[in-house]
């Protein structure tokens, strides 16, 4: 199969964690015959440093050439006071909206190897496996009006959060797909005792539910749902949420798995003309600018990454099995980053990257 790649690394460990994640890219297409291309791009700090936008016009095109986009992470520190147009998360919240990548995929799984890295006790977390599924493109983090303006004296800032009954449709739709090769349960988190953009969530997220009889659908609010997460993370299967809901509820799940650094995400937009489903992926954590540049950031997270882009970017689900595998062997091998709590000396990013390719064979 031909896999035309962007890479794009982006800030800080970006950088470090995705140059393991092409090495396990080009390790699993050499070893299954793949016709692997790798095309790399701008986004975020590095490319306003470099061209003055976090999501350069070239970025774009390379991006809607590409099959499937791999991202590393954006942010740097001396952006942190920039307004949201001029920082670096502009870029991926811009690159999110021209691919059209609705709905998010971040699996949360508890690692027999990783329980005792987990803030929760053993006996609580272990069997938690589920998705939460964000939405992506819409919401708070897109709606308009938005802005901070002075008048009478006063400051006022706002933002808007808004979809419509078609944003809802698609990303629960891909909800109730996904449930139905798991265990067949969505939870859809909402605040609808406040919110009426909940209440037509809710709305279509129950009539998008009879579509599929042999999937059950319950509905959680938002804070409850937090709670859940800690108290009992077993009950979930597949969690469907809004941008804003989704971006904070995964960073909870992330550590219920032990550490962010494990956490892939895959964003799913339209099926394209070649037969691939237009997919970034990227890692669910940031760019950590104060471990960057010192080989300790965990990898794992980039490389499940390129594991969901074969998987739903390219259907190899055998390619993305091995590598999956392969992740869970290195977990169970110990050889693995500080923010796992190695017994012993912690593992480089570089060293982590070449553990896996070594388990794939
Ligand atoms: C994420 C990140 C981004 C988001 C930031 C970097 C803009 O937190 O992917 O979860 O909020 O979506
Ligand atoms: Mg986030």
């Amino acid at each position: 199969m031909n896999l035309n790649i962007l890479v794009l690394p982006g800030d800080g460990i970006g950088t470090e964690v995705t140059r393991e994640a092409v090495r396990v890219l080009r390790h699993a297409a050499r070893k299954w015959n793949h016709n692997l291309k790798i095309t790399e791009g701008l986004l975020g700090g590095i490319a306003i440093h470099k061209t003055g936008n976090p999501l350069p016009e070239e970025t774009v095109r390379l991006a809607g050439d590409a099959d499937a986009t791999l991202m590393g992470a954006v942010g740097l520190a001396e952006f942190d006071n920039a307004p949201p147009e001029k920082r670096p998360e502009k870029g991926l919240l811009g690159i999110r909206k021209v691919l059209g990548v609705y709905a998010n995929l971040r699996p949360v799984r508890a690692y027999g190897a990783l329980l005792d890295s987990s803030p929760l006790k053993n006996e609580r977390v272990a069997g938690t496996d589920m998705i939460i599924v964000r939405e992506l493109t819409g919401g708070i983090y897109y709606g308009t009006p938005r802005g901070i303006t002075e008048s009478g004296g006063e400051t006022r800032a706002v933002n808007t959060m808004v979809y419509t009954r078609a944003e809802i449709e698609r990303v629960g739709r891909m909800a109730f797909h996904l449930a139905g090769g798991r265990r067949k349960k969505v939870t859809s988190v909402d605040k609808s005792n406040v919110l009426e953009n909940s209440q037509l969530w809710r709305r279509v997220v129950t009539e998008i539910g009879r579509e599929f009889p042999d999937v059950a659908l319950d509905h959680i609010l938002v804070d409850n749902c937090a709670m859940q997460l800690v108290l009992n993370p077993t009950r979930f299967d597949v969690v469907l949420t809004e941008n804003m809901f989704g971006d904070i509820l995964s960073d909870e799940g992330a550590v219920l798995a032990g550490s962010i650094g494990m956490l892939p995400s895959a964003s799913i937009g339209e099926r394209k003309a070649s037969g691939a489903w237009v997919g970034l992926y990227e890692p669910v954590h940031g760019s950590a600018p104060d471990i960057a540049g010192q080989n300790k950031a965990n990898p794992l997270g980039a490389i499940g990454s390129v594991a969901a882009m074969l998987e739903y970017s390219f259907g190899l689900k055998k390619e993305a099995a091995a590598v999956n595998g392969a992740v869970e062997a290195v977990l169970e091998s110990g050889r693995v980053t500080a923010d796992l709590k190695p017994t012993g000396t912690p593992a480089t990013t570089e060293q982590v990257g070449e553990a896996v390719c070594a388990a794939i064979g």
